[in-house]
Protein backbone atom coordinates (compact mmCIF):
# COMPACT_ATOMS: atom_id res chain seq x y z
CA UNK A 1 0.00 0.00 0.00
CA UNK A 2 0.88 3.41 -0.63
CA UNK A 3 1.34 4.55 2.35
CA UNK A 4 1.62 8.65 2.05
CA UNK A 5 -0.95 11.31 1.03
CA UNK A 6 -0.76 14.50 -0.28
CA UNK A 7 -4.16 16.71 0.17
CA UNK A 8 -4.39 20.23 -0.58
CA UNK A 9 -7.06 22.96 -0.58
CA UNK A 10 -7.07 25.99 -2.86
CA UNK A 11 -5.46 28.98 -1.25
CA UNK A 12 -7.66 31.37 -0.50
CA UNK A 13 -7.58 35.03 -1.97
CA UNK A 14 -7.12 37.77 0.86
CA UNK A 15 -9.17 40.12 -0.57
CA UNK A 16 -11.95 39.59 2.71
CA UNK A 17 -12.81 37.64 5.36
CA UNK A 18 -13.48 33.86 5.40
CA UNK A 19 -17.12 33.06 5.04
CA UNK A 20 -18.86 29.18 4.30
CA UNK A 21 -17.30 28.50 1.24
CA UNK A 22 -13.34 28.62 2.32
CA UNK A 23 -14.47 26.71 5.38
CA UNK A 24 -16.53 24.15 3.67
CA UNK A 25 -13.62 23.31 0.94
CA UNK A 26 -10.91 22.94 4.08
CA UNK A 27 -13.56 20.69 6.17
CA UNK A 28 -13.44 18.24 3.45
CA UNK A 29 -9.90 18.36 3.23
CA UNK A 30 -9.62 18.00 6.84
CA UNK A 31 -12.02 15.00 7.52
CA UNK A 32 -10.06 13.44 4.30
CA UNK A 33 -6.86 13.95 5.84
CA UNK A 34 -8.14 12.71 9.53
CA UNK A 35 -9.16 9.66 7.88
CA UNK A 36 -5.99 9.10 6.01
CA UNK A 37 -3.93 9.59 9.17
CA UNK A 38 -6.31 7.06 11.02
CA UNK A 39 -5.72 4.58 8.19
CA UNK A 40 -2.24 4.95 9.03
CA UNK A 41 -1.35 6.82 5.65
CA UNK A 42 1.87 9.48 6.74
CA UNK A 43 -0.34 12.37 5.57
CA UNK A 44 0.59 15.98 4.55
CA UNK A 45 -2.63 18.31 4.45
CA UNK A 46 -1.84 22.09 3.12
CA UNK A 47 -3.82 25.44 2.96
CA UNK A 48 -3.09 28.43 2.75
CA UNK A 49 -3.84 32.16 1.36
CA UNK A 50 -3.22 33.31 -2.21
CA UNK A 51 -1.92 36.65 -1.50
CA UNK A 52 -0.93 38.73 -5.14
CA UNK A 53 -2.75 39.83 -7.74
CA UNK A 54 -4.98 42.53 -9.15
CA UNK A 55 -8.03 42.11 -6.97
CA UNK A 56 -6.11 41.71 -4.00
CA UNK A 57 -4.33 44.91 -4.89
CA UNK A 58 -7.43 46.58 -5.51
CA UNK A 59 -8.46 45.43 -1.97
CA UNK A 60 -5.75 46.63 -0.50
CA UNK A 61 -6.11 50.14 -1.96
CA UNK A 62 -9.51 50.24 -1.40
CA UNK A 63 -8.73 49.89 3.14
CA UNK A 64 -6.50 52.54 2.63
CA UNK A 65 -3.31 50.31 3.56
CA UNK A 66 -0.30 48.86 1.59
CA UNK A 67 -1.31 45.54 -0.03
CA UNK A 68 1.57 43.49 2.22
CA UNK A 69 0.09 44.93 5.62
CA UNK A 70 -3.19 44.29 4.13
CA UNK A 71 -2.58 40.59 3.46
CA UNK A 72 -0.67 39.92 6.16
CA UNK A 73 -3.94 40.73 8.52
CA UNK A 74 -6.73 38.98 6.07
CA UNK A 75 -4.52 35.63 6.11
CA UNK A 76 -4.66 36.14 9.28
CA UNK A 77 -8.05 35.58 9.41
CA UNK A 78 -8.16 32.50 7.30
CA UNK A 79 -5.37 30.94 10.06
CA UNK A 80 -7.22 32.28 13.09
CA UNK A 81 -10.44 30.35 10.82
CA UNK A 82 -8.37 26.75 10.60
CA UNK A 83 -7.62 27.26 14.48
CA UNK A 84 -11.51 27.93 14.99
CA UNK A 85 -12.84 24.69 12.99
CA UNK A 86 -10.20 22.47 14.22
CA UNK A 87 -8.13 22.15 10.92
CA UNK A 88 -5.46 19.85 11.16
CA UNK A 89 -3.37 21.19 8.31
CA UNK A 90 0.53 20.69 8.57
CA UNK A 91 1.53 24.08 6.61
CA UNK A 92 -0.38 27.36 6.05
CA UNK A 93 1.18 28.41 2.97
CA UNK A 94 1.51 32.14 2.04
CA UNK A 95 2.15 33.13 -1.61
CA UNK A 96 4.19 36.44 -0.26
CA UNK A 97 6.89 34.04 1.42
CA UNK A 98 10.18 34.33 -0.21
CA UNK A 99 10.47 30.71 -0.85
CA UNK A 100 7.27 30.68 -2.36
CA UNK A 101 8.31 33.61 -4.62
CA UNK A 102 11.73 31.42 -5.71
CA UNK A 103 9.78 28.48 -6.32
CA UNK A 104 7.81 30.51 -8.54
CA UNK A 105 10.45 31.83 -10.46
CA UNK A 106 12.20 27.95 -10.57
CA UNK A 107 8.94 27.39 -12.47
CA UNK A 108 9.17 30.16 -14.66
CA UNK A 109 13.00 29.73 -15.81
CA UNK A 110 12.26 26.10 -16.47
CA UNK A 111 9.30 26.97 -18.66
CA UNK A 112 11.35 29.41 -20.52
CA UNK A 113 14.44 27.33 -20.36
CA UNK A 114 12.36 24.28 -22.36
CA UNK A 115 10.68 27.19 -24.56
CA UNK A 116 7.09 27.33 -23.77
CA UNK A 117 7.04 30.99 -22.17
CA UNK A 118 7.25 33.63 -25.33
CA UNK A 119 6.90 37.67 -25.14
CA UNK A 120 3.97 38.93 -26.68
CA UNK A 121 1.12 41.28 -26.80
CA UNK A 122 -2.66 40.69 -24.91
CA UNK A 123 -5.51 42.26 -26.20
CA UNK A 124 -8.57 40.71 -24.48
CA UNK A 125 -10.74 40.80 -21.37
CA UNK A 126 -10.21 40.43 -18.22
CA UNK A 127 -12.05 39.83 -14.87
CA UNK A 128 -9.95 41.14 -11.77
CA UNK A 129 -13.16 39.25 -9.70
CA UNK A 130 -12.07 36.19 -11.19
CA UNK A 131 -8.31 37.08 -11.70
CA UNK A 132 -9.59 35.41 -15.05
CA UNK A 133 -8.94 35.63 -19.30
CA UNK A 134 -11.97 35.69 -21.69
CA UNK A 135 -12.15 35.10 -24.87
CA UNK A 136 -14.76 37.55 -26.74
CA UNK A 137 -17.17 34.03 -27.48
CA UNK A 138 -17.45 33.61 -23.75
CA UNK A 139 -18.42 37.29 -22.55
CA UNK A 140 -22.25 37.34 -22.05
CA UNK A 141 -24.12 40.37 -21.55
CA UNK A 142 -21.32 42.11 -21.25
CA UNK A 143 -20.22 40.23 -18.69
CA UNK A 144 -17.74 37.00 -17.72
CA UNK A 145 -19.81 33.87 -18.14
CA UNK A 146 -19.80 34.22 -14.16
CA UNK A 147 -21.41 37.31 -14.07
CA UNK A 148 -18.51 38.91 -13.23
CA UNK A 149 -17.69 42.68 -14.78
CA UNK A 150 -14.51 42.20 -17.10
CA UNK A 151 -12.38 45.16 -18.56
CA UNK A 152 -10.28 45.49 -21.80
CA UNK A 153 -7.04 44.72 -21.47
CA UNK A 154 -4.34 45.82 -23.48
CA UNK A 155 -0.61 45.32 -22.73
CA UNK A 156 2.63 42.82 -23.51
CA UNK A 157 2.68 40.02 -22.19
CA UNK A 158 4.33 36.70 -21.73
CA UNK A 159 2.38 33.83 -23.22
CA UNK A 160 2.51 30.33 -22.38
CA UNK A 161 1.81 27.78 -25.10
CA UNK A 162 -1.19 26.08 -24.10
CA UNK A 163 -2.47 25.56 -27.45
CA UNK A 164 0.74 22.91 -28.08
CA UNK A 165 -0.52 20.53 -25.06
CA UNK A 166 -4.71 20.11 -26.34
CA UNK A 167 -3.63 16.15 -27.51
CA UNK A 168 -1.42 15.47 -24.31
CA UNK A 169 -3.80 16.75 -21.68
CA UNK A 170 -6.98 14.73 -23.84
CA UNK A 171 -4.76 11.72 -23.43
CA UNK A 172 -3.73 12.36 -20.06
CA UNK A 173 -7.56 12.18 -19.18
CA UNK A 174 -8.37 9.84 -21.38
CA UNK A 175 -5.33 7.43 -19.42
CA UNK A 176 -6.49 8.63 -16.12
CA UNK A 177 -10.54 8.34 -16.08
CA UNK A 178 -10.48 9.07 -12.27
CA UNK A 179 -8.64 12.51 -12.63
CA UNK A 180 -11.58 15.25 -12.35
CA UNK A 181 -14.18 13.93 -10.43
CA UNK A 182 -17.35 14.32 -10.27
CA UNK A 183 -17.74 12.91 -13.90
CA UNK A 184 -19.77 15.69 -14.92
CA UNK A 185 -17.17 18.09 -14.08
CA UNK A 186 -14.61 16.10 -16.30
CA UNK A 187 -16.75 16.44 -18.98
CA UNK A 188 -17.01 19.72 -19.19
CA UNK A 189 -13.23 19.65 -18.76
CA UNK A 190 -12.71 17.69 -21.59
CA UNK A 191 -15.39 19.43 -24.17
CA UNK A 192 -13.52 23.11 -23.16
CA UNK A 193 -10.39 21.44 -23.92
CA UNK A 194 -11.54 19.60 -27.00
CA UNK A 195 -12.70 22.92 -28.28
CA UNK A 196 -9.19 23.50 -28.60
CA UNK A 197 -6.89 25.82 -26.28
CA UNK A 198 -5.42 29.34 -27.42
CA UNK A 199 -1.85 30.59 -25.63
CA UNK A 200 -2.48 32.02 -22.51
CA UNK A 201 -1.32 35.08 -20.86
CA UNK A 202 0.83 34.53 -17.76
CA UNK A 203 2.44 37.79 -16.84
CA UNK A 204 0.70 41.03 -15.99
CA UNK A 205 1.99 44.68 -17.23
CA UNK A 206 -0.48 46.92 -15.34
CA UNK A 207 0.08 47.02 -12.08
CA UNK A 208 3.23 45.32 -8.96
CA UNK A 209 1.32 43.18 -6.44
CA UNK A 210 2.66 39.89 -8.00
CA UNK A 211 6.07 37.79 -8.49
CA UNK A 212 8.46 39.82 -10.68
CA UNK A 213 8.99 37.49 -13.66
CA UNK A 214 12.50 36.75 -13.84
CA UNK A 215 14.94 39.48 -15.70
CA UNK A 216 12.07 41.43 -16.86
CA UNK A 217 10.91 44.56 -14.10
CA UNK A 218 7.87 45.48 -16.19
CA UNK A 219 6.13 42.26 -15.35
CA UNK A 220 4.63 40.37 -12.84
CA UNK A 221 3.28 36.83 -13.12
CA UNK A 222 -0.41 36.28 -13.42
CA UNK A 223 -1.83 35.31 -10.28
CA UNK A 224 -2.98 32.02 -11.49
CA UNK A 225 0.45 30.94 -12.45
CA UNK A 226 1.83 31.67 -9.03
CA UNK A 227 -1.02 30.53 -7.05
CA UNK A 228 -1.00 26.81 -8.60
CA UNK A 229 2.64 26.49 -8.01
CA UNK A 230 1.88 26.90 -4.01
CA UNK A 231 1.35 22.91 -3.70
CA UNK A 232 5.02 22.47 -5.38
CA UNK A 233 6.45 25.22 -3.01
CA UNK A 234 5.12 23.08 -0.21
CA UNK A 235 6.55 19.66 -0.92
CA UNK A 236 10.48 21.44 -0.68
CA UNK A 237 10.97 21.51 -4.73
CA UNK A 238 12.68 24.36 -4.42
CA UNK A 239 15.76 22.67 -3.09
CA UNK A 240 14.70 19.28 -4.65
CA UNK A 241 14.79 18.10 -0.84
CA UNK A 242 13.37 14.76 0.05
CA UNK A 243 9.99 16.38 0.73
CA UNK A 244 9.41 16.54 -2.77
CA UNK A 245 10.16 12.90 -3.53
CA UNK A 246 8.01 11.91 -0.48
CA UNK A 247 5.03 13.93 -1.56
CA UNK A 248 4.56 15.33 -5.04
CA UNK A 249 2.37 14.47 -6.68
CA UNK A 250 -0.37 15.13 -4.69
CA UNK A 251 -2.97 12.73 -4.06
CA UNK A 252 -6.35 15.32 -4.34
CA UNK A 253 -6.38 18.72 -5.17
CA UNK A 254 -9.65 19.87 -3.43
CA UNK A 255 -11.41 22.90 -5.67
CA UNK A 256 -15.08 24.11 -5.80
CA UNK A 257 -16.90 23.36 -9.09
CA UNK A 258 -15.57 27.26 -10.36
CA UNK A 259 -12.16 26.75 -10.53
CA UNK A 260 -11.70 23.00 -11.91
CA UNK A 261 -10.72 24.84 -15.41
CA UNK A 262 -7.43 25.90 -13.66
CA UNK A 263 -6.62 23.09 -11.89
CA UNK A 264 -7.61 20.34 -14.54
CA UNK A 265 -6.24 21.75 -17.51
CA UNK A 266 -3.78 25.14 -17.16
CA UNK A 267 -1.93 23.47 -13.65
CA UNK A 268 -1.16 19.71 -15.83
CA UNK A 269 -0.14 21.43 -18.20
CA UNK A 270 2.14 23.67 -16.73
CA UNK A 271 3.74 20.15 -15.00
CA UNK A 272 3.72 18.59 -17.97
CA UNK A 273 5.72 21.55 -19.71
CA UNK A 274 8.06 21.15 -16.78
CA UNK A 275 8.45 17.93 -16.93
CA UNK A 276 6.64 17.23 -13.82
CA UNK A 277 4.54 14.22 -12.62
CA UNK A 278 1.02 15.35 -12.40
CA UNK A 279 -1.53 15.20 -9.60
CA UNK A 280 -3.89 12.31 -9.26
CA UNK A 281 -7.46 13.84 -9.07
CA UNK A 282 -8.81 16.78 -8.99
CA UNK A 283 -12.25 16.52 -7.09
CA UNK A 284 -15.23 19.71 -7.13
CA UNK A 285 -17.41 20.09 -5.01
CA UNK A 286 -20.50 22.58 -5.46
CA UNK A 287 -21.83 25.92 -3.65
CA UNK A 288 -23.65 26.54 -1.01
CA UNK A 289 -26.80 28.96 -1.29
CA UNK A 290 -28.36 30.22 2.16
CA UNK A 291 -31.93 29.62 2.44
CA UNK A 292 -32.13 28.75 -1.18
CA UNK A 293 -30.64 32.12 -1.92
CA UNK A 294 -27.18 32.87 -3.75
CA UNK A 295 -24.32 33.57 -1.35
CA UNK A 296 -23.46 37.29 -2.12
CA UNK A 297 -22.20 40.33 -0.09
CA UNK A 298 -24.59 42.68 -2.17
CA UNK A 299 -27.34 41.01 -1.29
CA UNK A 300 -25.65 41.08 2.36
CA UNK A 301 -26.44 37.15 3.13
CA UNK A 302 -22.75 35.86 3.39
CA UNK A 303 -22.69 33.00 6.26
CA UNK A 304 -19.67 33.46 8.43
CA UNK A 305 -18.37 30.18 9.55
CA UNK A 306 -17.60 31.35 13.24
CA UNK A 307 -20.99 32.02 13.90
CA UNK A 308 -22.41 28.59 12.95
CA UNK A 309 -19.77 27.29 15.11
CA UNK A 310 -21.18 30.34 17.99
CA UNK A 311 -24.59 29.38 17.85
CA UNK A 312 -24.64 25.30 16.83
CA UNK A 313 -21.50 24.14 17.90
CA UNK A 314 -17.91 23.16 15.77
CA UNK A 315 -18.82 19.26 15.37
CA UNK A 316 -22.72 20.05 14.58
CA UNK A 317 -21.52 22.45 11.92
CA UNK A 318 -18.71 20.02 10.64
CA UNK A 319 -21.31 17.14 10.38
CA UNK A 320 -24.20 19.18 9.01
CA UNK A 321 -22.14 20.45 6.15
CA UNK A 322 -20.61 17.19 5.49
CA UNK A 323 -23.51 15.03 5.81
CA UNK A 324 -26.44 17.20 4.30
CA UNK A 325 -25.07 17.52 0.81
CA UNK A 326 -24.09 15.02 -1.57
CA UNK A 327 -20.10 16.15 -2.15
CA UNK A 328 -19.91 17.45 -5.68
CA UNK A 329 -23.44 19.27 -5.56
CA UNK A 330 -24.45 22.33 -4.72
CA UNK A 331 -26.16 22.16 -1.48
CA UNK A 332 -28.72 25.06 0.58
CA UNK A 333 -27.64 25.97 3.72
CA UNK A 334 -31.23 25.88 6.16
CA UNK A 335 -31.34 26.36 9.24
CA UNK A 336 -34.34 24.06 9.95
CA UNK A 337 -32.43 21.36 8.27
CA UNK A 338 -29.12 22.20 10.67
CA UNK A 339 -31.27 22.15 13.67
CA UNK A 340 -33.08 18.57 12.26
CA UNK A 341 -29.48 17.42 11.86
CA UNK A 342 -28.08 18.03 15.47
CA UNK A 343 -31.62 16.91 17.31
CA UNK A 344 -32.17 13.95 15.27
CA UNK A 345 -28.78 12.58 14.03
CA UNK A 346 -26.50 13.54 16.82
CA UNK A 347 -28.94 13.56 20.11
CA UNK A 348 -31.20 11.31 19.51
CA UNK A 349 -29.37 8.74 17.48
CA UNK A 350 -26.03 8.59 18.68
CA UNK A 351 -26.10 10.45 21.48
CA UNK A 352 -28.78 9.07 23.58
CA UNK A 353 -27.86 5.47 22.09
CA UNK A 354 -24.56 5.83 24.22
CA UNK A 355 -25.81 7.79 26.95
CA UNK A 356 -28.75 4.75 27.61
CA UNK A 357 -26.02 1.84 27.51
CA UNK A 358 -23.67 3.66 29.63
CA UNK A 359 -26.03 4.73 32.16
CA UNK A 360 -27.19 0.88 31.95
CA UNK A 361 -23.99 -0.18 32.55
CA UNK A 362 -23.15 2.33 35.65
CA UNK A 363 -26.31 1.41 37.00
CA UNK A 364 -26.85 -2.58 36.83
CA UNK A 365 -23.31 -3.86 36.01
CA UNK A 366 -21.26 -1.05 38.62
CA UNK A 367 -19.99 0.52 35.89
CA UNK A 368 -17.81 -2.69 34.31
CA UNK A 369 -17.70 -3.65 30.84
CA UNK A 370 -19.60 -6.65 30.12
CA UNK A 371 -17.63 -9.18 28.11
CA UNK A 372 -18.82 -9.93 24.61
CA UNK A 373 -21.33 -12.92 24.48
CA UNK A 374 -19.38 -16.16 24.01
CA UNK A 375 -22.03 -17.74 21.79
CA UNK A 376 -23.36 -14.62 19.91
CA UNK A 377 -27.24 -14.74 18.75
CA UNK A 378 -28.36 -14.23 15.18
CA UNK A 379 -29.40 -10.72 16.13
CA UNK A 380 -25.93 -9.95 18.12
CA UNK A 381 -23.74 -11.56 15.11
CA UNK A 382 -25.71 -9.24 12.63
CA UNK A 383 -25.02 -5.97 14.70
CA UNK A 384 -21.48 -7.20 14.68
CA UNK A 385 -20.70 -7.83 11.58
CA UNK A 386 -22.34 -4.59 10.47
CA UNK A 387 -19.74 -2.72 12.55
CA UNK A 388 -17.15 -4.73 11.04
CA UNK A 389 -17.92 -3.87 7.48
CA UNK A 390 -18.24 -0.78 8.57
CA UNK A 391 -14.42 0.44 7.94
CA UNK A 392 -14.60 -1.07 4.55
CA UNK A 393 -17.23 0.55 3.60
CA UNK A 394 -16.57 4.00 4.35
CA UNK A 395 -13.13 3.48 3.37
CA UNK A 396 -14.19 3.47 -0.25
CA UNK A 397 -17.03 6.30 0.32
CA UNK A 398 -13.86 8.32 1.93
CA UNK A 399 -11.65 7.10 -0.63
CA UNK A 400 -14.42 8.92 -3.63
CA UNK A 401 -14.75 11.93 -1.54
CA UNK A 402 -18.27 10.62 -0.77
CA UNK A 403 -18.28 11.67 2.41
CA UNK A 404 -21.76 12.02 2.80
CA UNK A 405 -22.18 8.37 1.87
CA UNK A 406 -19.86 7.25 4.64
CA UNK A 407 -21.40 9.22 7.07
CA UNK A 408 -25.23 7.58 5.99
CA UNK A 409 -23.34 4.19 6.60
CA UNK A 410 -22.09 5.27 10.07
CA UNK A 411 -25.74 6.42 10.73
CA UNK A 412 -27.32 3.08 9.07
CA UNK A 413 -25.52 0.88 11.54
CA UNK A 414 -26.31 3.68 14.61
CA UNK A 415 -30.18 2.81 13.87
CA UNK A 416 -29.77 -0.93 13.75
CA UNK A 417 -28.29 -0.11 17.52
CA UNK A 418 -31.64 1.23 17.97
CA UNK A 419 -33.47 -1.34 16.61
CA UNK A 420 -31.33 -3.55 18.61
CA UNK A 421 -31.85 -1.68 21.85
CA UNK A 422 -35.44 -1.98 21.64
CA UNK A 423 -35.87 -5.37 20.56
CA UNK A 424 -33.50 -6.88 23.13
CA UNK A 425 -34.69 -4.88 25.95
CA UNK A 426 -32.04 -4.72 28.03
CA UNK A 427 -33.47 -3.06 31.16
CA UNK A 428 -36.33 -5.69 30.96
CA UNK A 429 -33.19 -8.65 30.86
CA UNK A 430 -32.13 -6.98 34.08
CA UNK A 431 -34.75 -8.97 36.10
CA UNK A 432 -35.37 -12.14 33.67
CA UNK A 433 -31.59 -12.78 32.59
CA UNK A 434 -28.93 -10.68 33.57
CA UNK A 435 -26.43 -12.22 31.90
CA UNK A 436 -27.64 -12.08 28.83
CA UNK A 437 -28.00 -8.41 29.68
CA UNK A 438 -24.79 -7.95 29.85
CA UNK A 439 -23.93 -9.44 26.29
CA UNK A 440 -26.76 -7.18 25.08
CA UNK A 441 -24.71 -4.12 26.30
CA UNK A 442 -21.46 -5.41 25.31
CA UNK A 443 -22.93 -5.73 22.06
CA UNK A 444 -23.76 -2.12 21.99
CA UNK A 445 -20.85 -0.89 23.18
CA UNK A 446 -18.64 -2.34 20.55
CA UNK A 447 -20.88 -0.96 17.89
CA UNK A 448 -20.78 2.82 19.99
CA UNK A 449 -16.71 2.13 20.26
CA UNK A 450 -16.81 1.58 15.93
CA UNK A 451 -18.73 4.17 15.48
CA UNK A 452 -17.01 6.47 17.73
CA UNK A 453 -13.76 5.47 16.38
CA UNK A 454 -14.79 6.14 12.68
CA UNK A 455 -16.75 9.38 13.62
CA UNK A 456 -13.30 10.92 14.47
CA UNK A 457 -12.19 12.47 10.74
CA UNK A 458 -15.74 14.70 11.14
CA UNK A 459 -16.32 15.41 14.33
CA UNK A 460 -12.87 14.95 15.94
CA UNK A 461 -13.51 16.48 19.90
CA UNK A 462 -17.15 14.56 19.69
CA UNK A 463 -15.84 11.43 19.30
CA UNK A 464 -12.76 11.85 21.43
CA UNK A 465 -15.28 12.74 24.52
CA UNK A 466 -16.77 9.53 23.46
CA UNK A 467 -13.79 7.33 23.50
CA UNK A 468 -12.75 9.22 26.58
CA UNK A 469 -15.99 8.35 28.22
CA UNK A 470 -15.65 4.61 26.88
CA UNK A 471 -12.24 4.47 28.16
CA UNK A 472 -10.64 3.30 25.33
CA UNK A 473 -6.84 4.51 25.50
CA UNK A 474 -5.79 7.12 22.84
CA UNK A 475 -3.69 4.35 21.01
CA UNK A 476 -6.07 2.52 20.30
CA UNK A 477 -8.49 4.79 18.77
CA UNK A 478 -7.13 3.97 14.68
CA UNK A 479 -8.60 2.10 12.33
CA UNK A 480 -6.46 -0.75 13.13
CA UNK A 481 -8.81 -0.67 16.61
CA UNK A 482 -11.92 -1.60 14.76
CA UNK A 483 -12.71 -5.11 14.02
CA UNK A 484 -13.25 -8.72 16.10
CA UNK A 485 -9.47 -9.19 17.16
CA UNK A 486 -9.42 -5.91 18.85
CA UNK A 487 -12.53 -5.86 21.02
CA UNK A 488 -11.77 -8.06 23.67
CA UNK A 489 -8.39 -5.99 25.13
CA UNK A 490 -11.03 -3.30 25.96
CA UNK A 491 -11.53 -1.91 29.33
CA UNK A 492 -13.01 -1.83 32.53
CA UNK A 493 -14.66 0.32 34.56
CA UNK A 494 -16.75 3.46 33.27
CA UNK A 495 -18.25 5.68 34.89
CA UNK A 496 -21.74 8.25 34.39
CA UNK A 497 -21.70 9.38 30.97
CA UNK A 498 -22.10 13.31 30.32
CA UNK A 499 -24.13 14.10 27.01
CA UNK A 500 -21.68 14.66 24.39
CA UNK A 501 -24.57 15.81 21.66
CA UNK A 502 -26.94 18.30 23.22
CA UNK A 503 -30.57 19.48 21.84
CA UNK A 504 -30.34 22.15 19.92
CA UNK A 505 -33.10 24.23 21.77
CA UNK A 506 -34.10 27.84 20.12
CA UNK A 507 -33.83 30.65 22.39
CA UNK A 508 -37.76 32.08 23.38
CA UNK A 509 -37.73 35.22 21.06
N1 LIG B 1 -7.36 31.91 -4.90
C1 LIG B 1 -8.18 31.05 -5.68
C2 LIG B 1 -7.71 29.61 -5.59
C3 LIG B 1 -6.28 29.37 -5.95
S1 LIG B 1 -5.83 27.70 -5.75
C4 LIG B 1 -4.35 27.54 -6.47
C5 LIG B 1 -9.63 31.15 -5.22
N2 LIG B 1 -9.83 31.62 -4.01
S2 LIG B 1 -11.26 31.92 -3.37
O1 LIG B 1 -10.98 32.42 -2.07
O2 LIG B 1 -12.02 32.77 -4.21
O3 LIG B 1 -12.10 30.60 -3.33
C6 LIG B 1 -11.65 29.48 -2.69
C7 LIG B 1 -12.67 28.38 -2.66
O4 LIG B 1 -13.87 28.77 -1.99
C8 LIG B 1 -13.07 27.89 -4.03
O5 LIG B 1 -12.84 26.50 -4.09
C9 LIG B 1 -14.53 28.20 -4.12
O6 LIG B 1 -15.22 27.25 -4.85
C10 LIG B 1 -14.95 28.18 -2.67
N3 LIG B 1 -16.20 28.90 -2.49
C11 LIG B 1 -16.43 30.24 -2.58
N4 LIG B 1 -17.77 30.46 -2.39
C12 LIG B 1 -18.43 29.29 -2.19
C13 LIG B 1 -19.74 28.91 -1.83
N5 LIG B 1 -20.76 29.77 -1.74
N6 LIG B 1 -19.95 27.59 -1.55
C14 LIG B 1 -18.95 26.66 -1.56
N7 LIG B 1 -17.71 26.99 -1.89
C15 LIG B 1 -17.45 28.26 -2.40
O7 LIG B 1 -10.52 30.78 -5.98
Amino acid sequence: MDKRFYITTPIYYVNDKPHIGHAYTTLACDALARFQRLDGKNVKFLTGTDEHGQKVEEAANKAGIDPQSFTDSVSQNFQDLAVRMNFSNDEFIRTTSARHKATCQKLWNILIEKGHIYLGKYAGWYSVRDEAYYTETEIVDGKAPTGAPVEWVEEPSYFFDLSKWQDKLLAFYEANPDFVAPSSRFNEIKSFVSGGLKDLSVSRASFKWGVPVPNDDDHVMYVWLDALTNYLTATGWLDDDAGYKDHWPADVHMVGKDIVRFHAVYWPAFLMAADLPLPKRVYAHGWWTNEGQKISKSVGNVIDPHALVDEFGLDQTRYFLLREVPFGNDGDFARSAMIQRINSDLANDLGNLSNRVQSLIVKNLEGVHPDMPSAPTADDRELLEACDGLLSSVRTSFSQQQFHEGLKAIWEVISRANRYVDNQAPWALKKTDPPRMAEVLAVLMETIRTCAILVQPVMPQSANSLLDQLKVPSDKRDFAAIGGARRDDLPVHIEKPQAVFPRFVEAEE
